[in-house]
């Protein structure tokens, strides 16, 4: 089906393989086309429930955006690029359910940029993370100089950033940019699965909101520029409209569509809010989330098991 991407679903569990091992991974512009396809796959089916994104081959998850196809480009389709890979990245992180990056060799540029998209990252003890754009004159264009200082902070970004260095998966680890090194390279992606299975037992809706909610506390709440809106938006089980500006944040782990008049952000124009989790919107959105938990069946179902002294059994409405 895809030219660039491997996929698999099993146990709800969609895996995405950038399958160009040859070139390292590295995102052209067919893998980032099929990459928004592969995502739109993830929000739309209902088997899916969680995903992962790695890279084929030994050597690389992703070493970078193609580099090849940067010849020539000039200054508007330079922005036109970085806002095409933003939106597609920001879809990945606005997913409402959960994206984990399988990390081994090279993640740089575009591709620590993909891996830091995603919810949280496991990586292999040969995982070698990187922005080094500025040795092609450049700066990281997919959300890399976001993502990286609000995962390590601003000191370490921007040292990592103008110098181009490689950072090692245990610096990676301390800083903060991956949660989880995986001694054994070959059980990387059977630790992420365990990991995903362990959240797919929980309660979807629930799920969807602490994504939603850890986003705006880093101020990366809300898709706003067309990072895609699909069609297969159903009834809203909490009575609330949508802002189609919104689109990704506007609905649930089963597609359902809600309440997002918050603004999402909190700045009431659907941008992203800046400066990190002690806004007014993410709090003030918590509440009225939190809220929302309790007109659902799975709310009702969690308690009543934990009283029974049985395992519960979500079915995300
Ligand atoms: N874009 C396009 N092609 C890339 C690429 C990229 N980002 N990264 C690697 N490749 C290609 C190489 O051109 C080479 O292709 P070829 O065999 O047809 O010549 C192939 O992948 C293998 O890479 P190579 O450079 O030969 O491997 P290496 O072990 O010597 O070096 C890296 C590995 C990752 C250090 C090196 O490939 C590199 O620096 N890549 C670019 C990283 C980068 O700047 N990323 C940010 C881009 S904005």
């Amino acid at each position: 089906m895809f030219k660039t991407l491997l996929t698999d679903l099993s146990d709800n569990i969609f895996t995405i393989t950038i399958n160009r091992p040859d070139k390292l991974n590295a995102i052209n512009k067919t893998v980032m086309d099929e990459l928004g396809l592969a995502v739109d796959e993830v929000y739309t089916n209902k088997d899916i429930r969680s995903a992962i994104i790695t890279g084929a081959g030994q050597r690389a998850f992703v070493a970078g955006a193609d580099i090849s196809e940067f010849q020539g480009l000039t200054k508007e389709e330079g922005q036109a690029l970085a806002a095409k890979g933003q939106n597609i990245f920001m879809r990945i992180a606005s997913s409402p359910k959960p994206i984990a990056a399988a990390i081994h060799g090279f993640a740089l540029g575009g591709g620590c940029e993909l891996a830091m998209a995603c919810h949280f990252r496991l990586c292999s003890p040969d995982a070698k993370f990187g922005q080094p754009e500025v040795n092609l004159g450049l700066i990281p264009g997919y959300g890399g100089t976001q993502r990286l200082t609000q995962l390590v902070g601003r000191g370490r970004a921007i040292e990592i950033m103008l110098s181009a260095r490689l950072v090692e998966a245990t610096e990676a680890h301390v800083m903060g940019l991956v949660n989880y090194i995986v001694e054994e390279p070959n059980e990387l992606l059977t630790k992420t699965r365990e990991l995903l299975s362990i959240i797919n037992e929980k309660a979807p809706i629930a799920i969807a909101r602490i994504i939603e909610l850890a986003n705006i506390a880093a101020g990366d709440g809300v898709a706003a520029n067309g990072a895609g809106d699909d069609d297969n938006w159903e009834a809203d089980p909490f009575g609330g409209g949508v802002s189609p500006t919104h689109s990704s944040a506007g609905r649930d782990a089963h597609g359902n569509a809600r309440h997002v008049e918050h603004g999402g952000a909190g700045d009431g124009g659907g941008r992203p809010e800046r400066g990190g989790g002690t806004s007014c919107g993410g709090f003030t959105r918590e509440q009225e989330a939190f809220g929302e938990c309790f007109a659902t069946e799975d709310m009702k179902e969690g308690a009543a098991a934990f009283l029974a002294k049985r395992k519960p059994k979500f079915t995300g409405r």
